[in-house]
């Protein structure tokens, strides 16, 4: 999911993570080893 930056992520174990990018890509398959950043593991097939 690409959001507009920068963003700050509050995670649900109350953590935030921060990004200043200017378009940031969030993970939403949770397969990312950047999570909650997307690094496209989510094209990987099995
Ligand atoms: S959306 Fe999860 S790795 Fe890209």
């Amino acid at each position: 999911m690409l959001v507009e930056g920068p963003v700050e992520l509050r995670l649900a174990d109350g953590s935030t993570v921060v990004s200043d990018r200017f378009q940031v890509a969030v993970c939403a398959c949770r397969r990312s080893r950047t999570w909650p950043f997307c690094d496209t593991s989510h094209r990987r097939r099995r």
